[in-house]
């Protein structure tokens, strides 16, 4: 838990995704920094926990619907924060059986479409609903939770990837969009990678190599580790803070250095 301060005082920040993982962290990192948190998730559970931890409100939302955006621009009309960090992988089922192939020759377009629903439609309504919520005061910091998945390819998740670089690009035209309406409201995207939360538990499974698992899938990073959930929390309240006035448009990687080299380093 961050030392409590007061860098967000006065803000409210809608966090989608907060339940549990690095939306929890982040909706965590700002109520300690003395924000007025909006806990959003579709675990209604698992939201009104985080909420009530922290003194916030909890409001249901599923980030692909569109009348669930409406009812939230609704009930929260105004806002200074927004984070649009709800993403699935398309992998989120129990692991029996082989996962669905997400692979650009075998993905089926269902699978492709659903994944896309929640990452893209989601943060594309996110970021509309943050923009007429902001417009009143012309000013407000919007982040969109990317992945390195956004920057690179990934041919086994490949709906997840395209999704997560719809994400990084989207950024930048909000960003510029923004800007040139004269508004101050900021749009930058984060690029986790490994950071240790429920979303790994499939690919870590249960069983007793779990352990050599959790090693091997962080073998090729440099600081040889999984990523906290605080630490991109950490991120997320330095761009949403005022501290960060001159960013916006950027992405900023949060990944052990593992896009600071090459799969076939030089040597
Ligand atoms: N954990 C990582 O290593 C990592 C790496 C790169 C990017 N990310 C991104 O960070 C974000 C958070 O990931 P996480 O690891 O905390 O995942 P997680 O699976 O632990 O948590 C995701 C949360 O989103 C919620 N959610 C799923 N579908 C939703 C929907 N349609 N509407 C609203 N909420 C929904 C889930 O209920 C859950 O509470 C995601 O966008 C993910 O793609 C994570």
């Amino acid at each position: 838990m961050p030392t409590p301060g007061t860098r967000l005082a006065g803000k409210t920040a809608l966090v989608t995704g907060a339940a549990r993982g690095i939306g929890a962290a982040i909706a965590r990192a700002f109520a300690a920094e003395a924000a007025r948190v909006i806990v959003t998730d579709i675990d209604v559970e698992g939201g009104q926990a985080t909420a009530s931890a922290i003194g916030g409100t909890f409001a249901r939302l599923d980030v692909a619907s569109e009348a669930g955006w409406d009812e939230i621009a609704s009930r929260f009309p105004a806002l200074d924060v927004l984070v649009n960090n709800a993403g699935i992988t398309g992998f989120e089922g129990p692991l029996e059986g082989a996962p669905p192939a997400h692979d650009p020759e075998s993905a089926r377009l269902a699978d492709w479409r659903a994944v896309h629903a929640v990452n893209l439609d989601g943060t594309f309504l996110g970021c509309r609903y943050g923009i007429r919520a902001m417009r009143a005061r012309g000013a407000g910091s919007i982040i969109n939770i990317s992945s390195r998945s956004g920057l690179v390819g990934i041919p086994m998740a490949a709906a997840y990837a395209s999704s997560k670089a719809a994400i990084r690009n989207h950024t930048k035209s909000v960003a510029l969009y923004c800007a040139g309406q004269g508004l101050n409201i900021r749009c930058n995207s984060i690029h986790p990678a490994a950071v240790m939360t429920p979303m790994w538990e499939p690919m870590l499974g249960t069983g007793p190599d779990r352990a050599d698992r959790e090693a091997a899938l962080v073998a090729d990073t440099p600081l040889r580790r999984f990523g906290r959930p605080e630490e991109v929390a950490a991120l997320a309240v330095l761009l949403a803070s005022d501290e960060a006035a001159y960013m916006t448009g950027a992405e900023l990687t949060i990944d052990g250095g593992i896009l600071a080299g090459s799969a076939a380093p030089p040597g």
